[in-house]
């Protein structure tokens, strides 16, 4: 086993990173055949695939053609950057502890859609991004890395969105390499670093001190 199959939906900036990281991404799969992130990885020469859900009878059936599709590349790790189906527990059974996702909310806030306006509406002071691994309930899994950014006065959902994506570009690649150099450690629910290394971002207000 070795590299990466990273899984999307749609416009792939998460993949970006990894990719600009330097990261190992082997293949790029894709539920959606016009995700524009399957363009980007055509572009840079990696290998893509699109399985369209709607061809399927069941949500069971995706999943089977799915893991086919990734096991074919033997990879290390199944990274799911904004990857917009909800996956079984056979499909999370099969990759447990190499099954990674990435949320915009610090976890256990505000799982599902709509993050961003849902932690505006809640009058949130600080909110953000996590790579877990995923389990078999949504948006819930064992925390690798958070990354906390402020809710400031007169955001709106696209500035608050745009705050934590960019520091969705930097935990990810981070995750991502921890796993694959074998740095991350399972104690019970919790994920640690080997080196003890902070497994948190925290991008602050510019010029505050705090
Ligand atoms: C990202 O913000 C990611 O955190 C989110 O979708 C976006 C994908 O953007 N994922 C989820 O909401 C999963 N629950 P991208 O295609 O530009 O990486």
């Amino acid at each position: 086993m070795s590299g990466v199959v990273v899984l999307i939906s749609g416009r792939g900036s998460n993949l970006r990173a990894l990719v600009e990281a330097g990261l190992p991404v082997r293949a790029v799969l894709s539920n959606q055949v016009q995700a524009a992130g399957l363009t980007y990885a055509r572009e840079k020469g990696i290998a893509t695939g699109a399985i369209d859900h709607r061809d399927f009878a069941s949500r069971a059936a995706f999943d089977e053609a799915l893991a086919a599709a990734i096991e074919a590349c033997s990879p290390e790790l199944v990274v799911l950057a904004g990857f917009m189906r909800v996956l079984s527990s056979g499909f999370v059974a099969r990759f447990r502890a190499r099954l990674l996702n990435i949320h915009p909310s610090l976890l256990p806030a505000f799982t599902g859609l709509h993050t961003h306006a849902r932690a505006l509406a809640a009058g949130v002071k600080i909110h953000g991004a996590t790579v877990h691994w995923v389990d078999e309930i949504l948006d819930h899994g064992p925390i690798l890395i958070q990354a906390a950014v402020p809710v400031l006065p007169g955001d709106d959902e696209a500035a608050l969105a745009a705050r934590v994506l960019v520091q969705e570009h930097r935990i990810y690649p981070l995750a991502v390499r921890w796993m694959l150099d074998g740095q991350i450690e399972q104690h019970g629910e919790c994920l640690r670093h080997r080196l003890g290394l902070a497994q948190y971002l925290w991008a602050g207000v510019p010029g505050s001190t705090q």
